[in-house]
């Protein structure tokens, strides 16, 4: 741990790796299905609040634990409070990165499918496209089969390393990705009928919530967000000192919350405008569960001109804002292998994709499987993990050190202002609500 630790190179670079980090399938793939589950616009209002209140001072958070210590995620608590039981906080970290990939990386073996699907044209000419993604679920060789390169992939770039790989991708990809979204936005909105689905967006209907809706939006905020699992540690870590920590994370978190908001106003408005039964639509969304993105995205594809072209570009980008997101994941473990065991870089990553792979193909076998591991890391692997994060924050370090972190040592006075605030949230607000939500979600 004592060679000199490398950072991101510029602030545009920093802001794009923990954005590339937080932009994923989680925005695109998941917050849309769970948007339907949770009953549309009510799960909306308590994912932004959820955003507000616990993502972004969790997220400046994790970035100050890591920038403070500049040590892997587990490292990072045996440097700030040595001899303590607080290094296990890191290491459920590491944990719950694991049980991610091992469905994340599934799904991401999706999007390359429907890529190629799309360069070949066989999407574009099928007639059931509900059908033809339960006949993906249900072959598991062929889900493997994609899984597996887009591991490599992931791999290829934690091999060359923090800079060249992380920083630039993220600087090239996140901003397409944005683009296409907003051009797939206004197709969507302009489809005959598609105001119901924008309405099922943004006017709460009170009669589709459930009870376990407030776990839910918790759940989707940090993964979406990143938050519970010292990914952003790991970040932190690598970040200059002269980061404006709070700035940085309003900015990732808004452009997260922008881009999953948009995929919604994109798959809504056209599973409204598509359907041929508008009567049982939403009950179809809230079934529709995982396959939502593969079923709708195609059949608006196939109301564009060249649909081809804007369906092979979307997977693309769709593909490629999964791997900075799995780079993050693969990266928090392996620079904890690395730093913690001694091993080396590239030896660290094979060892982790060997064990992502088979819990890859575990969750390719077996819906249940996947199910477990999306539910355990995302509702309570990383609420729990941010739960002692700010615990940590709020009653462990020394006032000072997080002033210091907060103010840049001191470069930037006005945001000791912010200070107290914070540290009232940290210590009070984000664990009884965190606690609260879950008994609720439990019980309720
Ligand atoms: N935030 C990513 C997404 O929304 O797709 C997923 C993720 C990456 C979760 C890294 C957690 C993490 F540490």
């Amino acid at each position: 741990m004592t060679e000199k630790r490398v950072t991101f190179a510029s602030k545009i670079g920093i802001v794009a790796a923990a954005a590339g980090s937080a932009v994923g399938l989680g925005n695109i793939w998941r917050f849309p299905s769970q948007t339907a589950d949770g009953g549309g616009a009510i799960f909306i209002l308590i994912y932004i609040a959820c955003i507000l209140f616990f993502g972004i001072p969790l997220m400046m958070s994790e970035f100050m634990v890591g920038r403070a210590a500049r040590a892997n995620t587990a490292g990072a608590f045996q440097k700030l409070a040595p001899g303590t039981p607080w290094k296990w906080v890191g290491r459920l970290g590491v944990l719950t990165g694991f049980v991610i990939m091992g469905f994340y990386m599934v799904v991401s073996g999706w999007t390359l499918d429907y890529f190629f699907q799309s360069l070949s044209g066989s999407l574009h000419k099928v007639d059931n496209l509900s059908a033809h993604f339960d006949a993906l679920q249900a072959n598991p060789v062929r889900q493997i089969a994609w899984m597996i390169p887009f591991v490599f992939l992931s791999v290829f770039f934690i091999v060359s390393g923090v800079k060249k790989g992380i920083e630039r991708s993220a600087k090239i990809f996140m901003p397409l990705l944005f683009l296409l979204l907003i051009v797939l936005a206004i197709r969507s909105i302009t489809l005959e009928g598609a105001i119901r689905g924008l309405s099922f967006l943004f006017r709460p209907d009170l009669s589709h919530v459930k009870s376990t809706v407030f776990l839910d939006a918790m759940g989707q905020a940090f993964f979406s967000l990143s938050l519970g699992m010292g990914c952003m540690i790991t970040y932190g870590s690598y970040f200059n000192n002269n980061t404006d920590l709070a700035k940085t994370s309003i900015q990732v978190s808004t452009l997260d919350t922008l881009v999953a908001i948009l995929a919604g106003v994109v798959i809504f408005p056209s599973a409204f405008a598509l359907t041929a039964n508008p009567e049982t639509i939403v009950n179809e969304l809230v079934a529709g569960g995982p396959g939502l993105l593969f079923i709708t995205l195609p059949e608006l594809f196939n109301q564009m001109p060249l649909s081809m072209v804007w369906s092979a570009l979307f997977f693309c980008l769709l593909a490629l804002a999964a791997l900075t997101s799995t780079i993050s994941l693969m990266e928090v473990v392996t620079v904890y292998l690395h730093e913690e065991y001694r091993v080396s870089r590239l030896k660290g990553t094979l060892l982790v994709s060997a064990g992502v792979i088979i819990l890859g193909i575990i969750s390719s076998y077996s819906s249940l499987f996947f199910n477990v591991l999306d539910v355990a890391s995302a509702k309570f692997m990383l609420p729990i993990g941010g739960f002692f994060i700010c615990l940590f924050m709020g009653w462990r370090l020394k006032k000072n050190l997080i002033l210091l972190q907060l103010t840049n040592n001191g470069e930037l006075p006005a945001r000791a202002k912010l200070l107290n605030g914070y540290l009232f949230l940290l210590r009070y607000v984000i664990p009884i609500a965190i606690l609260s939500i879950f008994v609720y979600g439990i019980v309720g």
